[in-house]
C-alpha cells in the first residue's frame, strides 16, 4: 500500500494559447487536510479539474493508492470514489434539494421507480448533521449562496466519497458557517477522508489544514507543513515577492456631502438607517451573519423596494426605484453574488468591461472602438487581470479573475457613489493590495465609497468611518481614530441600537 491515497506526478494541461499548469505534482495522505493556494489564475481549479475528470491531462501520471488511473470523465472519478465541491455552485434553481444532492446518483426502486421518500429522508439526514436549517423540498434557487454551498456539500457526503475536493467553500460564507464547514471537515477526516481544500484565507489554512502545497504561475513551488509556515513565508511561495503593506496610508478629506440616506426601512430587513457619505470618503459598513447590510444595499440601489425613508444625492431628493434610476443618479454598485450578478462568458474581458459604457464608445466608429479596447485594457492591467489579452473570452478566466473584470466593469462607470459589496473576496492578496490602491485613489478624486466589509483587518484599514449593523438596524459608528477590533465586535453583538 502506498503512503498516499492520491499522487500526481508531472501534470501539464495545455489550453489554446495558455499553458494552465506546468509539470506540477502533489501527495495527498490518507486522512488529511491538504490546502491548495495560490493566486488567481495559478492553475488550482485546473488541477482540481483533472483529479475528478472533468479536464484530462497533456502529460503526466495520476496514482490513487498507488495504481496509475486515468479518468475519463467525471463519472469515473466518481466511481472512484472521489466527489468535489466547485468553486461556482453548479445547481438546478428550479430542482429541489433533494433532487439536487441526488442529482446523476438517485435512489431506484423496483420498476425503475424512483425513491423519493428515501432520497428525502436521507437528505434531511445529510443536511441535519451540516446544521443546516432548510427544508431538503425546498427549491434550490430560493436559498442564498451559502445554503446552495452546504447542498453541494452534502452532494459529496451522498456519494460516499473516499476524497472530498472543496475549491473555495468557504467563499461565500461567512465566519460562522465557515466555522462549521470546519467542524465538518474536520469529523470527515476523522473518518478518514482525504481532503483537498483550496481558499484565498490563511485563516482557512491555518484552522483547517496540516499539509499545504503552493502552485505560482501554473508550477509547483512547494509543500509544507502548515504550523511550519509563516504567513509572510506563504506571501512570498504565492506570489514571489514581500507584500509589506497591504493597506494604503489613509489621508482623505472629507468634502461636500454626496449622498444621504434618511430613515430607510423594510419591514423584515431595516429599519431606521440613516447615514451620510462625503466626497472623498470610504465608508464602512460591517456586521456579523444577517446583519441585513446586502439587503439594505440591494434597496438602497433599486434591486428590492424599501418601504420608506428617503433618499438624497448632492441633497436633491431622489426616487431609486431599479438599476438603471441608480446608475443615472450615479450611484453604481458591485454585488456579492458575482455570478448571478453576471459577465457574459461568451464576450470578451473587453467587451464586458466597456457594456456599461458602450454609449460612450459607440458614437464615433472606430476611433472609439480603439478607446474602448485602450481603456478596458488600462483597467484590466490596474486590477492584474491574468489573461493573455482582452479578447479573450471572459469564461476562458479563473474564477478570481472573473471578479476583478467585474470590478473593472464598475469603474468604467461614470458613477462618483460607490458600493462595493465585499469587493476583495476570492482574489488573491496581490490584487487584494491592488484593489486596495484603487479604492484609495478614487477617494482622493473625490468618489465616495460604500465599503460592506467583514474581514475586520480590511475594515480597520480602508475605512474613514464605519457603520456597525446587527438585525437590521445601525448598532454604532465609529471614526477611523476610535474604531477597534474589539469595540466593533462588541457592536456587532450588541441587544440594542445605539442612540
Ligand atoms: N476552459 C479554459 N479555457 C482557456 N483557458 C482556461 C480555461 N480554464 C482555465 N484557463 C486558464 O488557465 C489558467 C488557470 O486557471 P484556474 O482556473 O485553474 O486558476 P485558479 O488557480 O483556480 O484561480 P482562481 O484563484 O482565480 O480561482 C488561467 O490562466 C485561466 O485563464
Ligand atoms: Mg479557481
Amino acid at each position: 500500500m502506498s503512503e498516499h491515497i492520491l499522487e500526481l506526478r508531472n501534470i501539464t494541461k495545455i489550453f489554446p494559447g495558455v499553458k494552465a499548469l506546468d509539470n506540477v505534482r502533489f501527495q495527498l495522505k490518507k486522512g488529511e487536510v491538504h490546502a491548495l493556494m495560490g493566486e488567481n489564475g495559478a492553475g488550482k481549479s485546473t488541477f482540481i479539474k483533472i483529479i475528478t475528470g472533468v479536464h484530462q491531462p497533456d502529460g503526466g501520471d495520476m496514482l490513487l493508492d498507488g495504481k496509475p488511473v486515468f479518468f475519463s470523465s467525471p463519472n469515473d472519478a466518481q466511481a472512484a470514489g472521489i466527489a468535489a465541491i466547485y468553486q461556482h455552485v453548479t445547481c438546478y434553481p428550479d430542482l429541489s434539494v433533494t433532487e439536487n444532492i441526488f442529482m446523476g446518483h438517485e435512489r431506484i426502486g423496483g420498476f425503475g421507480r424512483l425513491k423519493w421518500n428515501e432520497m428525502h429522508a436521507e437528505a434531511k439526514t445529510l443536511l441535519e448533521r451540516l446544521d443546516a436549517t432548510f427544508s431538503p423540498k425546498a427549491l434550490m434557487g430560493s436559498l442564498s449562496v451559502a445554503q446552495q454551498q452546504i447542498v453541494e456539500i452534502a452532494k459529496a457526503f451522498s456519494q460516499n466519497a473516499r476524497i472530498i475536493i472543496m475549491d473555495e467553500p468557504t467563499a461565500a460564507l461567512t465566519k460562522r458557517e465557515s466555522e462549521d464547514l470546519y467542524r465538518v471537515t474536520e469529523q470527515l477526516r476523522d473518518e478518514g477522508v482525504s481532503i483537498i481544500f483550496i481558499s484565498h484565507r490563511f485563516e482557512d489554512m491555518y484552522r483547517v489544514a496540516s499539509r499545504v502545497t503552493v502552485f505560482r504561475d501554473a508550477q509547483y513551488i512547494g509543500s509544507w507543513n502548515v504550523k511550519d509556515i509563516s504567513p509572510k513565508d506563504m506571501i512570498i511561495a504565492m506570489v514571489g515577492r514581500e507584500i509589506t503593506q497591504l493597506f494604503p496610508e489613509k489621508n482623505h478629506s472629507a468634502g461636500k456631502e454626496l449622498f444621504r440616506v434618511e430613515n430607510l426601512g423594510k419591514a423584515g430587513y431595516f429599519a431606521d438607517i440613516s447615514f451620510t457619505l462625503r466626497e472623498g470618503e470610504v465608508l464602512g459598513f460591517t456586521g456579523l451573519v444577517g446583519a441585513g447590510r446586502s439587503e439594505l444595499f440591494q434597496s438602497i440601489f433599486g434591486i428590492m423596494p424599501y418601504d420608506r425613508g428617503r433618499i438624497f444625492v448632492e441633497g436633491r431628493e431622489v426616487s431609486l426605484r431599479s438599476p438603471g434610476q441608480s446608475m443615472r443618479e450615479g450611484v453604481a454598485y458591485l454585488p456579492e453574488d458575482r455570478q448571478k450578478q453576471g459577465l457574459v462568458l461568451t464576450w470578451s474581458i473587453g467587451r464586458n468591461i466597456s457594456l456599461p459604457s458602450l454609449k460612450d464608445y459607440s458614437r464615433r466608429g472606430w476611433i472609439r472602438e480603439k478607446e474602448e479596447i485602450r481603456r478596458s485594457h488600462s483597467l484590466s492591467e490596474r486590477l492584474t487581470v491574468k489573461a493573455p489579452s482582452v479578447h479573450d473570452p471572459a469564461g476562458s478566466l479563473s474564477g478570481g479573475n472573473q471578479q476583478k473584470v467585474v470590478m473593472a466593469k464598475l469603474l468604467n462607470t461614470n458613477a462618483r457613489i460607490l458600493i462595493l459589496d465585499e469587493p476583495t473576496k476570492g482574489v488573491d492578496i496581490g490584487a487584494k493590495s491592488a484593489m486596495y490602491g484603487i479604492i484609495d485613489d478614487l477617494a482622493k478624486k473625490g468618489y465616495g465609497i460604500i465599503l460592506i466589509a467583514s474581514e475586520m483587518p480590511e475594515v480597520l484599514g480602508m475605512c474613514d468611518r464605519i457603520i456597525v449593523m446587527k438585525g437590521g438596524r445601525m448598532t454604532a459608528e465609529f471614526g477611523r481614530d476610535d474604531a477597534s477590533q474589539e469595540a466593533i465586535l462588541e457592536a456587532a453583538m450588541a441587544n440594542r441600537p445605539a442612540g
